[in-house]
């Protein structure tokens, strides 16, 4: 079995197992190996005796199997396949998969694979329409989910007809065939792949003594999103972070930092790179010298007055960098007025290519919140993209990234 391409099959509970069955006699006879995993649910319609006949190999179906944990264990199978189909994927499935679970070995392997993953749902029309399986799917094709199906027709159910039904397994097969074709190895044919990227993001806090500091508002939501649709799009990302709740995106290198000194050391460290993207709120100031112990109350009710020092300008900094400058440098303007001219001044100031303007006034909800409404300025000029998710932001920004070093990459050939 050596050499070819294995793909994990997670078989979970439905009258659409049987059909898993089909899809696995159908991968084996192109040459595919394929090895199975089954939930519980899916046992009570097909057993692993009959899954196992098909694949030539052992089935699993624990998580905490002595055995298996020592011989295999949820890690290396996540690790070892090139490609993890759910096929037939629950409800159930797919919204422990949009929230990270890792409750069976299902779930963990999910959790823990690199590979790419494609999704077959089979469910009631009821259940697939559901608000909360629509949220679902649309969480988990934005982390890079694949779906194939379901398709319309008569549910094994008795009068139920709509979407539900799971796509045929020659379908699904094909899907698979072209996502194990050989690009994928090399970073699935998509846009990024082979570039490297840096990414700073969340807010830089400067020490006044051991237990307080100056802060901002950064939630790195931003940040990491683009982070994120960078690696999804291939890239090989470093994101260097100052301390935020959220956590580290799936598939990125992640250099944590606390000031914005240690910041550009960090991303001084990580160049060079084709793009770096400066998403974090770095704090202009710092206090001049932080204190070594806890400053105390004198008693007098006076207080010394906090004495202030720039900090270094990492975007600056790098703009400047002879040799290390990035090929695309993008720095962000968060602003409260005066938005397109006052990032106009600041992409000549700081030696940007691009500067992704946002208004940050009271009341835009954009520190912290979920959306965002940016304008790309560049040395042609001024592109407004129309309000949407943090997220969408960031998938958007890759793609320019992306066609942007397309675009410098056949002009130095
Ligand atoms: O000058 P201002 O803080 O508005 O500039 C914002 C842009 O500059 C952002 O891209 C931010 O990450 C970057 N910046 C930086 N280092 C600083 C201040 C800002 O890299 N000290």
């Amino acid at each position: 079995m050596s050499g070819e391409h294995r793909v994990l099959l997670i078989i979970s509970g439905g009258i659409a197992a049987y059909k898993a069955l089909e899809a696995i006699r159908r991968l084996r006879e192109r040459g595919v190996a394929v090895r199975a995993i089954m939930t519980r649910g899916a046992q009570e319609f097909v057993t692993p005796l009959a899954v196992g006949a098909l694949t030539g190999e052992k089935v699993f179906t624990e998580l905490f199997d002595r055995e298996d944990e020592q011989d295999v264990g949820h890690v290396r199978l996540a690790r070892e396949a090139a490609l993890v189909v759910v096929a037939p994927a629950t409800a159930d499935i797919m919204a422990k998969m949009a929230g990270g679970h890792a409750d069976d070995l299902a779930t963990a392997v999910l959790l823990a694979t690199r590979s790419p993953i494609l999704v077959a749902p089979a469910m009631n029309p009821a259940m697939w329409a559901h608000p909360a399986t629509q949220r679902n799917v649309a969480m988990l094709a934005e982390d890079g989910v694949r779906f194939i199906g379901p398709r319309r027709g008569e549910m094994a159910e008795a009068g139920e007809a709509g979407f539900g039904r799971m796509a045929e397994p020659l379908e699904i097969v094909a899907a698979a065939l072209d996502l194990i074709a050989a690009p994928v190895a090399e970073g699935g044919g998509r846009l990024l792949a082979s570039r490297h990227a840096v990414v700073t993001s969340g807010p830089t806090v400067e020490a006044v003594d051991p237990v307080r500091y100056l802060a901002n508002r950064s939630s790195g939501k931003q940040g990491h999103a683009i982070a994120a649709a960078l690696a999804a799009e291939g890239a090989a990302v470093t994101l260097v972070s100052g301390p935020v709740t959220i956590s580290d995106p799936p598939g990125v290198r992640v250099v944590h930092v606390e000031s914005a000194r240690d910041m550009l050391a960090a991303v001084e460290e990580a160049l060079p790179a084709d793009v770096a993207v400066m998403a974090a709120a770095v704090a202009d100031w710092r206090p001049a010298k932080a204190s070594r112990g806890k400053i105390k109350k004198d008693g007098s009710g006076k207080v010394e007055p906090l004495q202030l020092v720039e900090n270094p300008d990492i975007l600056a900094t790098i703009g400047r960098h002879r040799t290390l400058r990035p090929t695309l440098l993008i720095g962000f303007a968060a602003e409260t007025s005066d938005l397109i001219r006052n990032a106009r001044a600041k992409l000549k100031a700081k030696g940007a290519d691009w500067i992704l303007a946002n208004d940050v006034s009271e009341g835009s909800g954009v520190m912290g919140g979920d959306d965002n409404t940016v304008s790309l300025i560049s040395a042609t000029g001024v592109e407004a993209w129309p309000r949407m998710t943090k997220v969408e932001v960031a998938t958007r920004l890759a793609e320019r990234i992306a066609e942007a070093l397309a675009g410098q990459s056949e002009a130095a050939e």
